[in-house]
């Protein structure tokens, strides 16, 4: 089975040979090779497979304009993605495309990158608290919360995917549970807030119904946006509100990882799919939350198409580097608290079962093999 992204670490490790034969020189780490300079790319965690996708699409663009790519994986832990980003700098990085596990803790080692005239691009999560942040490559953050807010709201029959009501919809009430991400990540608020802009009428209306009544975001965040962490909370939920014999209808769920979480609580407590299984939304669109769409675990994700994200960021970086100004789309949302970052904010698509042959297999971002079918 030959999946996109064998291909791809296929052709980046064929160039980078070739490349290393040409010159004579080799790299270390993950570095590749070409006539341009080093360009810094640091990654929050392998753990999840966007990332890796990301990393890798951010590293191909790069080296295919002849840049050098020292790309790192932190394994969500701070202290190790700041000294990467030192250890970037310190090898002369001209550019730095960050995705920050914690937004807020980067400041003191971009000042280390302003004072050496290195731009900085935050790329899908803002950095925040520093001016020396330049530009932000993401995607329309409060529109993937209103999305999966609306992929709840149409698997529980009440408005179609674009939040329209429709006619004769079930008066309900529903149970919902409420899910969010990492606080430290900017996302979380995005996708939060966007989601409640949709959900909180009909909380207010009483067709949905949060038996636990943990509507805020602090109640409802997953530190790390960690699995395991959502899934215990999902126990608690279940045992402190539906031990009566009630049933949960749906669970807002921020990432497809948390939704994991949360489909292994259901099945461990008696649910089953095809028998009251609850609507769970998501985020990712990763391979095994793909294939628990198709087995109706999970209703639906977000797809957001790392390989534009990457195109995108990589763009940045390149323009800067060649004196010319990055194209930017919204210059006003992302304020860091210090300043708003100029951005470039892409579309995200939302998969049920009924387009994940389009949006995700026509597309080529996974092949029927991949998933399955
Ligand atoms: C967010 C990102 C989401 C998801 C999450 C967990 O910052 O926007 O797409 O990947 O992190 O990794």
């Amino acid at each position: 089975m030959k999946t996109k992204k064998f291909v791809l670490a296929t052709i980046t490790a064929g160039a980078m040979l070739a490349l290393a034969a040409c010159s004579g020189t080799g790299n270390s780490g993950d570095g590749g090779s070409g006539d341009g300079g080093l360009i810094g790319v640091a990654m929050p965690t392998k753990s999840s497979e966007r990332w890796i996708q990301d990393g890798n699409a951010v590293k191909a663009a790069l080296e295919a304009e002849g840049y050098t790519v020292d790309l790192q994986y932190a394994e969500d832990d701070i202290p190790t993605q700041v000294s990467q980003v030192e250890n970037m700098i310190t090898k002369g990085a001209e550019a730095l495309i960050i995705a920050s596990i914690d937004g807020t803790t980067l400041t003191e080692v971009l000042q280390t990158a302003a004072d050496a005239d290195i731009p900085v691009i935050a790329y899908d999560r803002l950095i925040k608290g520093t001016e020396n942040v330049d530009y932000y490559a993401t995607f329309d953050n409060f529109l993937v919360g209103q999305q999966q807010a609306w992929t709840v709201l149409n698997g529980l029959g009440l408005t179609e995917l674009d939040g329209t009501p429709i006619d004769g919809a079930p008066e309900g009430p529903f149970n919902i549970e409420l899910f969010a991400g990492s606080l430290d990540d900017n996302n979380a608020f995005f996708f939060f807030n966007g989601a409640m802009d949709v959900l909180q009428p009909y909380i207010d209306n009483g067709t949905l119904v949060v038996k636990s009544g943990q509507t805020a975001i602090e109640q409802a965040a997953t530190l790390r946006w960690d699995g395991e962490t959502a899934q215990s909370r999902m126990e608690d939920l279940l045992t402190a509100n539906y031990s009566d014999g009630s049933k949960v209808d749906a669970v807002l769920s921020p990432y497809d990882g948390i939704s994991r979480g949360i489909i292994s609580a259901l099945t461990d407590a008696g649910y089953t799919v095809g028998d009251e299984w609850p609507i769970i939304s998501g985020q990712d669109a990763e391979v095994d939350s793909v294939k628990a769409i198709l087995s109706g675990e999970q209703y639906a994700t977000i797809f957001k198409d790392t390989r534009e994200l990457a195109k995108v960021a990589a763009g940045m970086a390149l323009a800067l580097l060649n004196g010319e100004e990055p194209e930017v789309n919204d210059t006003t949302t992302y304020d860091n608290d210090v300043k708003v970052v100029p951005s470039y904010l892409l579309a995200p698509v939302q998969v049920v079962k009924d387009n994940v042959q389009e949006a995700l297999v026509d597309t080529g971002y996974w092949t029927a093999e991949d998933l399955g079918l």
